[in-house]
C-alpha cells in the first residue's frame, strides 16, 4: 500500500481535536510540518504552552489518525509551542508580555508566594519565558523564595526602566528589591496605587509568554491596580484546604470577578501530608474542600500541593528548582501537573475570551 500524501495527512489531522481547546489541530494552526519518506512520517505539532498537560493523549490520537490511513510504519510526533498573546480591547503597556497571571488568596500565609515562585520555575523549567512580578508591597518575599535577596536591579540605558533579575531561568522584580533590607513602609493609599502601577509599567521585561504576579494578601488596593494598569488574562486562587480558608477563597473569587479579571481555577495548598519515612498520605485539614470551592464557583480545581518540608526549606533557601528535582514521594510530580493544569487552563481561557482590562 503506498504512503499517503501529505495533504491526506493533514486531512485526518483535521479529525483530532485538541482535547482542551475542542477545536480540530488543523483549525488551530497547530501542525506545522508533515514529512513523508518511506512509510516513515513525521509531524510537528506545535503547542499552545511547552508545559501543556496533554501532549500524551494528543501524541496518541495524531498518531493513531495517522496510522489509520494505512501504508504507514512509524509516526514520529514532534513539539514545538508557541505561547499565543491573550487578546485584549485595551493596549497594554507591557507590549512583549503575551499573558498575565495573578496569584491571589483571600487569606494571608496560605501559600501564595510559594505558589507564584513555583508556577514561575515550572513553566520556566518546560521551557517558556517567563517573568515574576512580586507585587506585594506591604510583604515582599520573592527575593528570598528566588534566592536573590541581596540583588540590586540596574535601570535600562535611558534610565527609565527597571531590569529585572534573573534567577532560576525567571526575570524578577520585586519591592524589596528597592527598599533598604529590614525596613517597613508605611503606604498610603494613593502611594500604593502609583507604587504598584510603576511596578506594572516601567519594568523592562522584553519578551515574555508568562508574567506571574504575586498579590499580598486580601482584597484591597493592589487587585484594583492591577486590573486598572494592565490586561489579565486571570487570577489563580491559593487555599488551603480547612472550610474557613475555603470560604476566604470564594471571597477572594468574587473580588476579582467584581474586578472583571476572570478566575482560572484554585489550588490547594498544603494540602495533604505524605509521610517521609513511609509515603503514606494524610489528609490534615480534611478533604475535597477545593474541589468543592471550586465547584461553588464553577471553575477548575487545578492541583493540590502537599505540606512538605522540603517546600518550606527551598522557600527558605531560595531553592526553588529543588522542589521538582529532589521531592521525595511524588512532590515535584504533584508540583509540576499543577503548573501544567494551570498553563493548560490559560491556553483555554485566552483562546475563549479578551483578556480583562478596565
Ligand atoms: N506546601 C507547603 N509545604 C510546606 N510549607 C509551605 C507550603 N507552602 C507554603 N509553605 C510555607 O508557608 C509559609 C507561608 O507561605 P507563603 O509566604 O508562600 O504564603 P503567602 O500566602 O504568600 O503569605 P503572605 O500572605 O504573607 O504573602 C512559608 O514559610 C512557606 O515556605
Ligand atoms: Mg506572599
Amino acid at each position: 500500500m503506498p504512503s499517503p500524501t501529505k495533504e491526506q495527512i493533514i486531512d485526518a489531522l483535521r479529525g483530532v481535536n485538541d482535547p482542551e481547546l475542542h477545536k480540530d489541530l488543523v483549525t488551530l494552526g497547530m501542525v506545522r510540518n508533515v514529512a513523508v519518506c518511506d512509510g516513515h512520517v513525521r509531524v510537528e505539532i506545535e503547542l499552545t504552552t511547552p508545559a501543556c498537560p496533554m501532549k500524551g493523549p494528543i501524541r496518541n490520537d495524531v498518531e493513531a489518525a495517522i496510522m489509520a490511513l494505512g501504508g504507514v510504519d512509524a509516526v514520529d510526533v514532534e513539539f514545538s509551542a508557541k505561547v499565543r498573546k491573550s487578546h485584549s480591547e485595551t493596549p497594554s503597556p507591557l507590549p512583549g508580555v503575551k499573558q498575565v497571571i495573578a496569584v491571589g488568596a483571600g487569606k494571608g500565609g496560605v501559600g501564595k508566594s510559594t505558589v507564584a515562585v513555583l508556577a514561575a520555575v515550572g513553566l520556566a523549567r518546560s521551557g517558556a519565558k517567563v517573568g515574576l512580578l512580586d507585587a506585594d508591597i506591604y510583604g515582599p518575599s520573592i527575593p528570598k523564595m528566588m534566592g536573590v535577596e541581596e540583588a540590586k536591579p540596574a535601570m535600562s540605558g535611558d534610565e527609565n526602566r527597571i531590569l529585572p533579575i534573573e534567577a532560576h531561568g525567571v526575570r524578577t522584580i520585586s519591592m524589596g528589591f528597592l527598599i533598604p533590607p529590614g525596613q517597613a513602609v508605611v503606604w498610603r493609599g494613593p502611594m500604593v496605587h502609583n507604587t504598584v502601577k510603576q511596578l506594572l509599567e516601567q519594568v523592562e521585561w522584553g519578551e515574555l509568554d508568562y508574567l506571574i504576579v504575586d498579590l499580598p494578601p486580601g482584597t484591597g488596593d493592589v487587585p484594583l491596580t492591577l486590573s486598572q494598569t494592565i490586561p489579565v488574562t486571570g487570577a489563580v486562587i491559593v487555599c488551603t484546604p480547612q472550610a474557613v480558608a475555603l470560604a476566604d477563597a470564594v471571597r477572594a473569587a468574587m473580588m476579582y470577578r467584581r474586578l472583571n479579571i476572570e478566575v482560572l481555577g484554585i489550588i490547594e495548598n498544603m494540602s495533604y501530608f505524605i509521610a517521609p519515612d513511609t509515603g503514606k498520605e494524610y489528609d490534615l485539614f480534611g478533604k475535597g474542600g477545593a474541589v468543592a470551592a471550586a465547584d461553588e464557583l464553577g471553575v477548575p480545581c487545578l492541583g493540590s500541593i502537599p505540606i512538605n518540608a522540603a517546600v518550606r526549606i527551598c522557600g527558605d533557601q531560595g531553592t526553588p528548582a529543588d522542589v521538582f528535582t529532589n521531592g521525595q514521594h511524588g512532590l515535584g510530580d504533584a508540583v509540576m501537573g499543577t503548573v501544567e493544569r494551570l498553563a493548560g487552563q490559560i491556553s483555554v481561557r485566552s483562546a475563549q475570551r479578551p483578556a480583562s482590562s478596565r
